[in-house]
């Protein structure tokens, strides 16, 4: 079998985890009836100790001359970020005939049309299996086990570095500050860790996945993202109360008359499986017809799970499965329309603070009433966890509501905060709810 000749950009945790694969894993390419070879490197720092040699492999002291050069098949772009060197490198790999393997979902969120129209045109692959949930093949699973389907509806949590941030929150009693350290050290956030804390991350990888779920381009920026910074320890501990687990979701879901997508900190009933994957963990809800519901679980950060998916994407390719970039071909692509999330139905947890004083319960279900809103369940807990500035004197009224909209929520919230009995700003977080 002719060897698949490979050039790596970007050596970071990501790259060197492939390099060790490539270099000194060679026996389970061969046995995956693959032949896979290294023969170019391009990283910012050639004599940097990675923990992994890469002896006598040509270095490319800029990405793009390795991405052009006549010694490589396929390049693998893991230099990160949605323009710059990355969409420079892989637009001119495909220009001079590459195949382009990338974990980039930065760079497929916001330019996915225009590469995938390049790839087709030119009959080149442009692989993504680590763009999103990382080692779980989640675009596998969807480009090719529900390829004969029509997907209803995806429900998911993409990003490890919130998910593991709110586990250590909720079982460790560990700070979100600290937390997200760990999450750094242990290699699962972004260079900037905002993007995951802010939700962006997860937003980019859902639009990855709309895009081949619905046969449609989705602009990134076009549907809600709220990320996790604002929670408190005491959100957690008062949802654990009524049942629930906090998790940053990530839903796409098809209607007659358009798409909603959206992504947001979410309780979800502590007996889902989706609550329960914890640590760095992904996890993917695929409703499709006739296919039914499928779940998709597993390590979605860190250096091993997407080194590992990179090289599935290496295997791919030498064995030679193609097909369009997405689902379908980028020139049959059509523009999904936007539902607005606001007026969807949906349920609700409000967690507030109250000057613990006769008619506060009241006033809040007078006005909940006045807008429509039914209660499913509330609470007052006795203990409040830390972190909030409260006196013995004042009360922690948590509730759960039954289906109502965001808007009316949010009308419903403001004019509570702004009552005699009220205490600082309610957290409202929506309830995700599983059919
Ligand atoms: N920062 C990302 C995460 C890495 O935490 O999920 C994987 O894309």
């Amino acid at each position: 079998m002719k060897s698949l000749r490979i050039g790596i950009a970007g050596l970071g945790v990501v790259g060197s985890g492939v390099l060790d694969i490539l270099v000194n894993h060679l026996e389970r390419i061969e046995r995956a009836g693959a032949n896979l070879c290294v023969t170019g490197i391009s990283a910012r720092d050639q004599a940097k100790d990675r923990g992994v040699t890469h002896g006598p492999i040509d270095w490319y002291a800029d990405p793009i001359e390795l991405a052009v050069c006549d010694k490589i098949d396929v390049f693998v772009e893991l230099i990160g970020g949605p323009e710059g060197v990355a969409r420079h490198a892989v637009t001119a790999a495909l220009e001079s005939g590459k195949h382009v393997v990338t974990a980039n979902k930065a760079l497929l969120a916001k330019h996915g049309l225009e590469l995938a129209t390049l790839a087709e045109g030119a009959e080149l692959s442009l692989c993504y299996e680590a763009a999103v949930a990382a080692g779980v093949p989640v675009i596998r699973s969807l480009r090719s086990g529900a390829s004969a389907c029509r997907i209803n509806k995806l429900t998911a949590m993409l990003n490890g570095t919130c998910n593991y941030i709110l586990s250590q929150m909720t079982h460790a009693g560990v700070s979100y500050e600290d937390a997200l350290r760990e999450a750094q050290q242990l290699g699962f956030a972004e260079a900037d860790p905002s993007l995951d804390v802010g939700g962006d991350d997860a937003a980019q990888k859902l639009v990855i996945l709309a895009m081949i779920a619905f046969d449609s381009t989705v602009e990134y920026g076009s549907f809600p993202v709220l990320g996790i910074e604002n929670l408190t320890s005491n959100d957690i501990a008062a949802a654990g109360k009524l049942g629930y687990r906090i998790k940053l979701v990530a839903v796409a879901e098809r209607n007659d008359d358009g798409y909603e997508l959206r992504v947001h900190p979410a309780l979800v009933d502590k007996h889902h499986s989706l609550a329960k994957a914890d640590g760095a963990d992904n996890y993917l809800i695929i409703n499709a017809d006739p296919l039914g519901q499928v779940s998709l679980a597993g390590p979605g950060a860190g250096q091993g799970a997407t080194a590992a998916a990179i090289v599935a994407d290496l295997i791919a390719l030498s064995r030679g499965t193609g097909g369009p970039v997405f689902n379908t071909a980028a020139e049959n692509l059509v523009t999904a329309k936007m539902l607005p999330s606001k007026t969807r139905p949906a349920r609700f947890f409000l967690r507030l603070t109250l000057k613990d004083v006769p008619g506060a319960i009241a006033g809040i279900s007078e006005t909940l009433a006045e807008h429509g809103i039914s209660i499913d369940s509330l609470i007052q807990p006795s203990v409040m966890a830390t972190g909030d500035n409260s006196t013995n004197h004042d009360a922690m009224v948590v509730l759960a509501t039954h289906v109502t909209t965001e808007a009316e929520m949010i009308q419903a919230a403001n004019e509570i905060r702004q009552k005699p009995f009220a205490l600082g700003e309610p957290s409202l977080i929506r309830i995700e709810d599983f059919s």
